[in-house]
């Protein structure tokens, strides 16, 4: 396990940006090239720390008053949702750089396990972050049917829980708890957003298709309910497996339905590739096609021209006026030699989100309620916007509608001012 303290700056954070450019979309790899790269990865991530230092013992645990803040990162390093693991620990990382390395006045210490984007190995990496390592706080994951099992095990054991990406409903949902709370968005949000969008442009029969999992699942309820109740018609819900690619059949299928447009969700290096497949079977002037945020963000340099004019909705966009979100950027640049994206402004507020929690309690995490009442509370000044939690702890925040234009996903607006997630079954 790599024991990390946030002392280490410019190179160790040239070094990450590095690594996320290298993990980046990675989607050409050979099944057998992945798996040596996991192993490798995992094989790094575990190494104890007394290994790190010439194979001496660590040194005995810190008095409680001087004790760091424990943080342990549980999200993807490897697979097609690496490169959005990577811009999460960034962001955050940059947010307590920002704070002289300290939350509430104490040291962070960092953990961090590679989750593999893998529902099956779940559970005993949140036990790993939980129970071995005895973190203070999980920031993950990315995931949403890894999320389900991080929230159980969260659960169980009264762990600060700080979702900083994946947006299974059931989290903020029937699953929501004191100690869960969410940086980013549900998916009932973003395809909420898009399905006003398409249905205000009198857009009647629309096919959707997206991965067979929760994120995709939910997007699309989300976007059905905005655009049936305006009207419209879902004619056909298309999917394939996760993290699968073959979108080929699926494209020809879509044409042979020629519906007014497509509604989709895809993240990371998949939505790299049905960006391309899509442009390169003809579609792209022919059928519009609409999706969140996702298929765009953090991909534009490697979709190029196939994705030039996409629009989508998202909670965060190129081309904000705010003063926190330039100053966000220019550091973000600096520190890593990369423009951020909405992962890393999640991991970022993660952070934020910790911070109020620490401060509150002058560091003595102890005091779960308290740091819990508190991070419930608490206002934060996001690069997107300011934003509140919902009482489910998920943002209460605007959706901006974006035009892929160049290598940026400029805002042309506010599909949905303030939008909370219902919270169905939330008995917060
Ligand atoms: C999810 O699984 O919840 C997810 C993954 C990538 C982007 C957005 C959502």
């Amino acid at each position: 396990m790599h024991r990390f303290t946030t002392r280490c700056r410019g190179a160790a954070m040239a070094a990450d940006a590095r690594r996320h450019r290298a993990l980046s979309f990675a989607i050409a790899a050979t099944a057998t090239a992945a798996a040596a790269a996991t192993l490798a990865i995992s094989l790094a991530l575990s190494t104890p720390a007394h290994a790190q230092s010439g194979g001496k013992p660590a040194a005995p645990a810190a008095s409680a008053a001087s004790a760091p803040i424990k943080v342990g990162f549980m999200l993807p390093y490897s697979g097609t949702y690496a490169a959005l693991g990577n811009a999460i620990e960034n962001g955050f990382r940059l947010y307590v750089q920002e704070q002289g390395g300290k939350l509430g006045g104490k040291d962070v210490e960092f953990h961090k396990v590679d989750d593999e984007s893998d529902p099956a190995k779940a559970p005993e990496n949140a036990n790993k972050l939980i129970k071995r390592d005895q973190v203070d706080v999980v920031v993950g994951t990315v995931h949403s049917g890894v999320q389900m099992a991080i929230v159980k095990v969260a659960k169980e054991n009264n762990t600060l829980l700080i979702i900083p990406n994946a947006g299974a409903d059931e989290a903020t949902g029937p699953l929501c708890g004191p100690n869960v709370f969410r940086s980013s968005f549900s998916n009932w949000q973003p395809g909420y957003a898009m399905g006003e969008v398409v249905a205000n442009r009198g857009m009647k029969r629309v096919v959707t298709l997206t991965w067979k999992y929760a994120a995709g699942e939910q997007s699309v309820r989300g976007f059905k309910e905005a655009f049936e109740k305006r009207g419209g018609k879902v004619m056909r819900e298309l999917t394939l497996p996760f993290p699968n690619v073959e979108f080929q059949a699926l494209i020809t299928e879509i044409a042979s339905l020629k519906p007014d447009a497509v509604f989709v969700f895809f993240a990371g290096g998949g939505a790299v590739k049905f960006v391309k497949d899509w442009a390169a079977a003809g579609l792209k002037d022919k059928i519009p096609l609409y999706a969140s945020g996702f298929l765009t963000d953090g991909t534009l340099q490697a979709q190029g021209a196939a994705a030039q004019g996409l629009e989508t909705t998202l909670h965060y966009a190129d081309g904000l006026t705010n003063p926190r979100d330039q100053s966000f950027r220019a550091a973000y640049a600096k520190a890593y030699k990369l423009q951020p994206d909405v992962y890393a402004v999640q991991g970022y507020d993660a952070a934020q989100m910790l911070a109020a929690g620490v401060k509150a309690v002058n560091g003595d995490m102890s005091r779960k309620n308290d740091v819990y009442k508190a991070i419930g509370a608490a206002r934060i000044d996001s690069p997107r916007g300011a934003f509140t939690l919902s009482r489910a702890h998920n943002p209460v925040q605007d959706f901006y509608l974006r035009k892929v234009e160049g290598t940026e996903n400029r805002s042309v607006g506010i599909a949905a001012k303030a939008l909370a997630d219902p919270a169905r079954g939330c008995r917060l």
